[in-house]
């Protein structure tokens, strides 16, 4: 076995609790044809873990896919705003988080993250913490939105950063100045860092090398 598959399983087996609402979401957004790229169980219970340390209120998803990562933050008890584009994976969202007891903890935002996020803003709503996952083509857009809408001290985490620097060839160190590493770690507003996963989640073992990029908006908290 691949030592990333048997880190993967043996921290799994030994660290998650067994959720039915959670293993109920992935076989139902299974069945309805949707794609097997939720966050792992790991990674799902680090941002809950996360989500607890700050003591979030009010969470932030860009992509919702079938609710898996969004059931994961509001078992927290934290509400959660999830944006995702596509009507039928909205759909299987809801009835995922509506099995899951949470029907009044998330809301879906219809539409693409950069049409929304503009409303949002709009309204004035603030976060205590965003996750990004999805198009990775606009992670530096949606970054730069989540940073206005973050509360001080709130943070901000982009899903999938170290596969993405892998296959835009961000190793290269001349393309290195466009990524998202380079742009944020310029940005005065936030101090960011890399934490970069192991892991064979689903036995995608060509893939085992993934992170986030995490950020902490700087001030004070009041
Ligand atoms: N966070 C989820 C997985 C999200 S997968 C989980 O861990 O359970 C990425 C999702 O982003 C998909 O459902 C896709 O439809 C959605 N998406 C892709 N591009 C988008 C965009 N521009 N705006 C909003 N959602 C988008
Ligand atoms: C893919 C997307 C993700 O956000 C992820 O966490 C894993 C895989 C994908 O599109 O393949
Ligand atoms: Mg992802």
């Amino acid at each position: 076995m691949h030592h990333s598959t048997a880190i993967d399983t043996i921290a799994t087996q030994s660290l998650i609790k067994p959720n039915p609402h959670l293993d109920a979401a992935i076989r139902n957004s299974q069945a309805h044809g949707l794609p097997a790229i939720t966050v792992s169980a790991l990674a799902g219970q680090f941002l809950a873990i996360q989500a607890q340390l700050i003591d979030a209120k009010r969470v932030l998803e860009i992509g919702t896919l079938g609710g898996y990562s969004s059931i994961w933050f509001a078992s927290t008890g934290a509400h959660v705003t999830s944006i995702e584009i596509s009507k039928k994976h909205k759909a299987v969202a809801e009835e995922n988080i509506k099995v899951a007891g949470y029907a009044d903890r998330v809301n879906i935002e219809l539409g693409a993250a950069l049409d929304v996020l503009p409303k949002l803003a709009e309204r004035g709503e603030k976060f205590d913490l965003v996750f990004i996952d999805a198009d990775w083509g606009e992670q530096w857009e949606y970054f730069d939105w989540a940073v206005k809408m973050t509360r001080k001290r709130g943070c901000i985490y982009v899903d999938n950063v170290v596969r993405t620097m892998l296959e835009d060839g961000t190793t290269d160190p001349a393309k290195a100045e466009g990524s998202l590493v380079a742009k944020v770690g310029k940005d005065e507003r936030v101090t960011a860092t890399l934490v970069s996963t192991v892991g064979s989640h689903k036995g995608r073992v060509d893939e085992a090398f993934d992170g986030f990029l995490m950020a902490v908006v700087k001030g004070e908290h009041h």
